[in-house]
């Protein structure tokens, strides 16, 4: 089968890496890619986020199935014309990534479904919102409603911190959700969807904060590992029955059945487990330490979940190794990252036993040097017989890694590889579904 990946990150890199080990795949293409993508496939320099550009794209290249990668493309309904194009696509449509692109529309979905998450209000002025922090308390949650690649939101203990983030959000003619605070360690967890029915991938873990110790503003995501041997047994079938299985019932319920993958990410509080957000495509840099390890063929399974057909796919296999990606970023990221620098070492680094670089932010500069050109640059990842080796192979190989200012945390999955990590409910009694309400004007 010929295969066209769309996006240009670390996550993309990672899903065409491990689609080349599948035997049933004999092309892949990408779109628009990065330097390290490049190297190992076709590029096509198009614009990622037009529909129609896309389905042009995968039409020319008679490909089999298009898997898109980034949110934007997928709010901006490139599987829609893809699909329309008569094109299997592993990606949902507009409507149905509205579960990522409108918190206050996952919010409802969730409480239609009756998954439960954090009690949530919607406000669209400064009365509103302050009305709403007060009703919960801090640490006060505040996100924007639209997509904001993982930044729009401050948690703070900080009334007016959280007051002026809502505001610029409604300046911009935005709502806000306000959320209770939930406490406890955070999960991520892949659910392949088709329409109708769920898989699970292993969960991660992701380090959203610039600096150790959770410092600093969000990111995207600076480093993941998994599998998570402290998460609680039944964790998986939990988020299988109580989340993931009853969001694409409702979802189909709607008319708007959701392909792809349902990004679940959790917080596993005393009160039980609990949904911060859903996402609608695979989390980056997760993806790169979950596809490290998943043996199953990503292109059969992909295009399964396209047709409609994952009952019929095959029982995952996952390798016995731990995965650890750690992500070297620009100086001043995420604020106003610097970009143009030249990236050396790059090549000692894949010669390390275990050890291989995915590409995010990179170009090929004029004389085809390989230079940054994004926030996060690149992620190393290991794999390892446990934590303890995995993320010394990473570090390893992080250590190589030559770009001037790059920026790297060196804590992922520090405290769980010390036993560190504690989980206060392990019994999955979670029955908090709670609706959201409106703010009263
Ligand atoms: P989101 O974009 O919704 O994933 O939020 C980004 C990050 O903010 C999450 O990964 C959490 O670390 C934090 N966060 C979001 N919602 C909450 C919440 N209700 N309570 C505590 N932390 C939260
Ligand atoms: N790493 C989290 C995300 O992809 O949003």
């Amino acid at each position: 089968m010929k295969v066209l990946v769309i996006g240009p990150g670390g996550r993309e890199h990672a899903i065409v890496r491990s689609l080349l080990a599948d035997p049933n795949v004999s092309e892949v293409h990408a779109a628009p890619g990065n330097a390290g993508i490049g190297k190992l496939v076709p590029t096509h320099a198009i614009d990622a986020n037009d529909p129609d550009a896309v389905a042009a794209l995968a039409t020319k290249l008679t490909v089999d199935l298009v898997v898109v990668g980034p949110e934007a493309p997928l709010a901006a309904g490139v599987s829609d014309a893809v699909r329309a194009a008569g094109i299997p696509v592993f990606g949902p449509s507009k409507a149905a990534a509205q579960l990522e692109a409108s918190k206050a529309f996952a919010k409802q979905v969730m409480a239609e479904a009756g998954v439960p998450t954090a009690m949530a209000r919607v406000a669209s002025n400064a009365e509103e919102a302050a009305d709403a922090l007060d009703t919960f308390g801090a640490p006060y949650v505040v996100k924007d409603d639209g997509l904001a690649a993982g930044k729009g939101v401050v948690v703070t203990k900080n009334r007016d911190e959280a007051l002026a983030h809502a505001q610029t959000c409604f300046d911009v003619g935005g709502s806000v959700v306000i959320e209770e605070f939930l406490d406890g360690p955070e999960v991520s967890v892949f659910v392949l969807c088709d329409g109708r029915n769920t898989v699970a991938l292993s969960p991660a873990q992701d380090f959203k904060r610039i600096f150790d110790n959770d410092e600093g503003p969000n990111t995207g995501g600076m480093g993941a590992y998994t599998p998570l041997e402290w998460a609680p047994e039944g964790l998986v079938q939990e988020v299988i029955d109580r989340v993931a299985q009853p969001t694409v019932n409702e979802m189909a319920r709607r008319g708007t059945p959701f392909v792809g993958v349902l990004f679940v990410g959790l917080a596993l509080t005393k009160r039980g487990t609990r949904v911060i957000e859903f996402n609608v495509r695979f989390g980056d840099p997760e993806t790169q330490a979950v596809l490290a390890r998943l043996k199953t063929p990503l292109g059969s399974l992909l295009l399964a979940a396209a047709k409609g057909e994952l009952d019929k796919a095959e029982e995952l296999r996952w390798s016995k190794d731990t995965a650890v990606a750690v992500v070297v970023a620009s100086e001043n990221y995420p604020d106003t990252p610097r970009t143009g620098d030249r990236i050396r070492g790059l090549k000692k680094v894949d010669e390390l036993e275990g050890v291989h670089v995915i590409h995010a932010g990179t170009k090929l500069d004029e004389e085809g040097k390989v230079v940054s050109a994004g926030g996060r640059v690149l992620a190393v990842v290991a794999l390892g017989t446990d934590l303890v080796e995995a993320r010394e192979r990473a570090y390893d190989g992080v250590e190589l890694v030559q770009l001037e200012g790059g920026q790297f945390r060196t804590d992922i999955g520090r405290k769980a590889a010390r036993g560190e990590i504690k989980v206060a409910s392990t019994n999955g009694s979670a029955t908090g579904t709670l609706p959201v309400t409106k703010a009263k004007a």
